[in-house]
């Protein structure tokens, strides 16, 4: 491999860059610690082999078109919703993907949005910093109890099942899910129920989404999918924020049609300080850092590289999107 070029987008962690190098690769890192600007992306790619990319990165037909020299597209994420997947395969580049790496980081963050939106924590946290705390009042502050709830899951994926077993160990909460494929395994190991999504919306407590983002299930949660939840549903969102309406979102906090929410992505990102979001009680945000533990960091990177070796050595990738094109 040693003339195989490979051009890494941003600042990842060594495990990746150490096993690229080790098999002989040519590593160029950009070296900010932001994304590359669309033009320098280009300007690059065009001089790599390869392109080690993650979600922030716009591999849109455009891209493509400068590009289509590319050998292999490997992404350090399990989302690849930036990437324009069917101008890859129809140019021959295959996508390469982590979707076994961040599992668990993944659910512990929703998880902890749901507990944290659950109990006002974010909210009562900023009000130590304001100087808010001052006696205990008996009758404010008042959060929700989980136990016994019903967890409705959009997306019953590795991340989904995860979350569901949380719940179910912790809360031994109800289990329904909505999802493009009954999956029977899912529903032995958990006893979880498929439903439509209209059950899905008004039988939940909290709703977690674990879907991709594609355009089945881009903003699907709208102000009708709201009108139909429950007044005491939690809304749960680690996936990607495109697949709520965040307006919607908001105006259904304020007007009680449902009662929390937790975020781990939000539309669009970054969100902007000043958002309502950010100052409702039964809301709790975070920026888009659910795969960020040390070990699912690793591991995305090792893969990530794993990959892009796999597909020089073998002709073969662990994770592809597009095995067609292989
Ligand atoms: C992903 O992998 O798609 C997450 O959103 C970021 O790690």
């Amino acid at each position: 491999m040693q003339n195989k070029k490979v051009l890494l987008t941003r600042i990842f962690p060594e495990s990746g860059i150490k096993s690229l190098k080790e098999a002989g690769f040519d590593v160029t890192a950009w070296d900010k610690d932001r994304p590359m600007k669309q033009d320098d992306l280009i300007d690059q790619a065009k001089k790599h082999d390869v392109l080690f990319c993650t979600l922030t990165d716009q591999i849109d037909k455009e891209f493509l078109k400068e590009c289509s020299h590319l050998d292999i597209i490997s992404q350090f994420a399990v989302g690849y919703d930036n990437i324009d997947v069917a101008e890859a395969t129809r140019l021959g580049i295959p996508v390469g993907f982590t979707p076994d790496d961040l599992t668990d980081a993944t659910a512990d963050t929703a998880f902890g949005l749901l507990l944290a939106a659950s109990r006002k924590m974010f909210y009562l946290h900023k009000s130590i910093i304001e100087g808010k705390w001052e006696y205990f009042r008996p009758n404010a502050n008042l959060g929700i109890e989980l136990k016994n709830q019903t967890l409705g899951i959009f997306g019953l994926g590795r991340i989904g099942i995860e979350m569901a077993k949380r719940c179910k160990g912790a809360y031994n909460m109800k289990i329904l899910y909505h999802t493009r494929k009954p999956k029977p395994e899912a529903e032995k190991e958990l006893g979880a129920k498929y439903v439509d999504f209209e059950t899905l919306l008004n039988q939940s407590d909290v709703i977690s989404v674990h879907c991709s983002l594609n355009d089945s299930t881009r903003g699907v949660f709208n102000k009708a999918a709201f009108d139909k939840m429950k007044p005491n549903a939690i809304f749960v969102n680690t996936s990607r924020g495109q697949v709520h309406n965040e307006t919607d979102l908001t105006e259904a906090l304020n007007s009680g049609k449902i009662w929390g929410a937790g975020l781990d992505v939000t539309n669009p990102e970054p969100m902007q300080p000043d958002n309502p979001l950010l100052s409702m009680e039964n809301v709790a945000v975070l920026p888009h850092i659910g795969s960020a533990t040390v070990e699912a960091r690793n591991k995305m990177a090792k893969t990530t590289a794993t990959n892009i070796i796999e597909f020089y050595k073998n002709k073969k990738m662990p994770y592809v999107v597009n095995p067609e094109v292989l």
